[in-house]
C-alpha cells in the first residue's frame, strides 16, 4: 500500500500513470465497478469541502466499497482526549483507507506514519495533490497531451493548489508561470524543487510578481480567501490581489481553469467563469475519476 500525501513523492511516470488511469476509468467505468468490494474509507475533514468529499465518497460507492464520513466535532481527537497517533492506529484496525483534510501537513504525516492503511491527502495547507491529478487529466483530455504546454497561474502563490500544480506541471513537462504578489510567493522549497523537476523535463518554472498577459494554453486561478485564511483579512487581501483578477483580456485565447470553489467577481469575472473557454465543470467532473485512480494506486 502507498500513502498519497504530496506529488513531491511521485515520479513523473507515476503521475502520468495516475492521469491515464483516470482517463481509462472514465471511459470504461463498469470495468472498475467491483474493485473495492468490502473496502471502507474513513473520511474526515477539518475544513469544508464539496468536490473532494463528494467525489471520494461516490468513487468508493461506484466501485462497490463504502465511505464513512467521520464528524471530527464528536471525536476524542478534536476534544483533546486522544492523540492523532492513537487515532490513526485505531482507524487502521477498522478501515481500508483514510482520507483526511487537515490544516497542517505535518498532521497528515503523523497520520500516515501511524497507519497501516493508505492515507490520502484531501488538502492540507501546503498541498492539494488530488486536485492536481484531476487537473492534469482535464488538460490531457482537452489538448491530447501534456508535455510542452504552458499554464499561467495568477493570484495567491502561497497555496496548496499552486504548490501541487507546480509539482505536477514540472514533473510532466508543462511550462508553468506563476504571477503572484511578493508577499504571497510559493514556499521556497516548492520553488526549488519544481525548478529542479522542470530542468529534468526540459520545461520552465517562471515566477513573476507583476501580472501580465502571456501566450499560454491555460490560465488558472484559485480563491484569494483559502479556507484557512481569517475572514477578517478579506479587505486587505482583495486590495493586494485585485490586479491578478482573470478577466477576458488577461485570458486571451487560453482555456480557463479553477479548482473551485470560486468567489465570482474577485479572482475571476462572471464572464470568464461562464464563457466558452471555461472548462471548470469538466475539471470538477474529473475529480471523480482521478479519485478512483488515486484510491486504486494506493492499494498496490
Ligand atoms: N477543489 C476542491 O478541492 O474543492 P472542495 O474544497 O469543494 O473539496
Ligand atoms: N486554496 C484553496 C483550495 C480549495 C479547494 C483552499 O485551501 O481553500
Amino acid at each position: 500500500m502507498r500513502h498519497f500525501l504530496t506529488l513531491r513523492d511521485l515520479s513523473g511516470k507515476e503521475i502520468l500513470n495516475l492521469v491515464n488511469k483516470g482517463l481509462r476509468i472514465k471511459k470504461f467505468q463498469r470495468l472498475y465497478s467491483n474493485r473495492l468490494k468490502n473496502k471502507t474509507m474513513l473520511m474526515f475533514f477539518e475544513k469544508p469541502s464539496l468536490r473532494t468529499r463528494v467525489s471520494f465518497e461516490v468513487a468508493m460507492n461506484q466501485m462497490s466499497g463504502s465511505a464513512l464520513y467521520y464528524d471530527l466535532m464528536g471525536s476524542p481527537l478534536t476534544k483533546g482526549k486522544e492523540t492523532i497517533e492513537d487515532t490513526a492506529k485505531v482507524i487502521s484496525r477498522y478501515c481500508d483507507f483514510l482520507t483526511a483534510r487537515v490544516y497542517e501537513h505535518d498532521e497528515l504525516k503523523k497520520l500516515a506514519s501511524n497507519s497501516t492503511i493508505p492515507v490520502i491527502n484531501a488538502l492540507s495547507n501546503s498541498d492539494h495533490p488530488c486536485q492536481a491529478i484531476g487537473d492534469l487529466m482535464t488538460i490531457k483530455e482537452k489538448f491530447g497531451k501534456l508535455k510542452g504546454l504552458t499554464l499561467a497561474y495568477y493570484g495567491d502563490g502561497d497555496g496548496n493548489v499552486t504548490h501541487s500544480l507546480m509539482h505536477a506541471c514540472s514533473k510532466v513537462g508543462i511550462n508553468i508561470y506563476i504571477f503572484c504578489p511578493k508577499q504571497f510567493m510559493p514556499k521556497e522549497s516548492f520553488i526549488k524543487e519544481s525548478i529542479r523537476f522542470a530542468k529534468e523535463n526540459n520545461s520552465k518554472v517562471v515566477i513573476e510578481n507583476k501580472p501580465r498577459k502571456i501566450k499560454t494554453d491555460i490560465v488558472y486561478t484559485d480563491t484569494w480567501m483559502s479556507y484557512h485564511i481569517n475572514p477578517r483579512e478579506k479587505n486587505k487581501r482583495v486590495k493586494i490581489f485585485k490586479s491578478y483578477q482573470i478577466n477576458k483580456n488577461l485570458l486571451g485565447d487560453a482555456l480557463f481553469m479553477h479548482c473551485l470553489p470560486a468567489q465570482r467577481g474577485y479572482e475571476v469575472t462572471n464572464e470568464v467563469m461562464d464563457g466558452k473557454q471555461s472548462i471548470i465543470f469538466d475539471q470538477a467532473h474529473n475529480r471523480l475519476f482521478s479519485a478512483k485512480s488515486i484510491i486504486l494506486w494506493c492499494l498496490r
